[in-house]
């Protein structure tokens, strides 16, 4: 396979050795260094195959569920796992089953799950009720001997074996930043990078890993509730612009903690406004995220505010999906949508006479 040298599988000897891989090219991607912020860089996980960093961990999960033979896979998602299971399946000729939050799922990783053929279950209520329906069929009728559809949620291992790999990327761009800005739904994600630099440091290559920084919607933020010995890591009705991490019952909460506290981080929240405002900024630097992923950027600039961290301290910031994930997200934008109906007028757009 000529995929096999790069991107998440240059890192082969680090990770699960399936029969046969099932990759489209996910991985390598980008670290952006801010214009507005020279000692941030946003790590653009837009430029994987399905547009998200799902892919990083799918194509480990999707190339083992195919290695032991199963019918299909089944996942819960809030629509970038979807996209993702639902692509790999496509790839290796596997069956895919998507359970879904109905009406909570942006229109573009529906549009995927659509286009590469996946059965699309809707449930009523939240992404945790839908990952309820998962769980309760698969540990049901999963007896190791009669499973036919391989569970890939995050819960799942070796997803969070392919997404570590953010942290060999990162480290070989930039060393060990001070700080790794994440944002949280599941909080699976988070774990699996930390993962990764821990790894790097028992191979003797580092010495200390980054502070990992949780960064939750305030409206679906059980982690930092929890983080702030408010209760326990459970919030009923999640409410967020960004879907994506509309999640009120992080399945990976223990992995998460472990991880912010352990690398001396912290979670941190921050409104719908300043995660709109932050994927404004990140637009206008050339840079297209979806909501959730913008929750990084506005986390950082939030914890520069509040002195949690310094201007000169080096951070990555995960920007975990794609713009055109969420159309309707854009959409809701300043636009500068003009109409003209004459030729005339857009001359005198164009030699500067009426454009703002
Ligand atoms: N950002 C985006 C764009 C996501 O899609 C997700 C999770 C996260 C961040 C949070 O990552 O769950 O590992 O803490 N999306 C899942 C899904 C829940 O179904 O696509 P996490």
């Amino acid at each position: 396979n000529e995929l096999r040298g790069r991107g998440v599988w240059r890192y082969r000897d680090l990770l699960p050795e399936p029969n046969s891989i099932v990759s489209i090219g996910e991985g390598a991607t980008p670290l952006i260094r801010l214009r507005s912020h020279g000692n941030a860089y946003i790590k653009f996980e837009g430029t994987n195959p399905t547009g998200s960093f799902k892919d990083r961990g799918m194509t480990i999960g999707v190339s083992l569920a195919s290695s032991i033979g199963v019918k299909g896979v089944i996942v819960a998602s809030t629509g970038n796992t979807a996209a993702s299971a639902a692509a790999y399946s496509a790839r290796a000729g596997l069956n895919c089953i998507v359970v879904l939050p109905k009406g909570g799922v942006a229109k573009g990783k529906l549009g995927q799950a659509i286009l590469h053929g996946a059965s699309i279950v809707d449930i009523p209520g939240t992404f945790d009720n839908a990952l309820e329906y998962v769980l309760d069929t698969v540990l049901i009728n999963g007896s190791a001997d009669h499973i036919n559809y391989y569970p890939l949620n995050s819960i799942n291992p070796w997803r969070l074996e392919g997404q570590k790999t953010i942290a060999y990327e990162v480290f070989e761009e930039v060393g060990v930043p001070d700080y790794v800005f994440v944002p949280v739904g599941n909080g699976g994600n988070i774990y699996a990078i930390w993962k990764g630099f821990r790894e790097l440091m028992e191979h003797g290559m580092i010495d200390h890993v980054p502070k990992m920084i949780g960064v939750q919607a305030s409206g679906a933020a059980p982690m930092v509730r929890y983080w702030n010995g408010a209760g326990e890591a459970k919030i009923e009705n999640p409410r967020t612009i960004a879907s994506a991490i509309r999640i009120g019952k992080p399945v990976n909460w223990f992995r998460a903690y472990r991880a912010v506290k352990y690398s001396g981080g912290a979670f941190i929240e921050v409104s719908d406004d300043e995660i709109i405002r932050a994927q404004a900024m990140l637009g206008k630097e050339g840079i297209g995220v979806e909501p959730a992923s913008a929750a990084s950027l506005a986390g950082y600039l939030k914890a520069l505010g509040e002195g949690l961290i310094g201007p000169s301290d080096k951070a990555v910031l995960i920007a975990t999906g794609h713009a055109l994930k969420d159309p309707d997200a854009l959409l809701m934008g300043n636009a500068n949508m003009i109409s003209i109906s004459s030729i005339n007028e857009l001359r005198n757009l164009v030699m500067g006479n009426a454009i703002a």
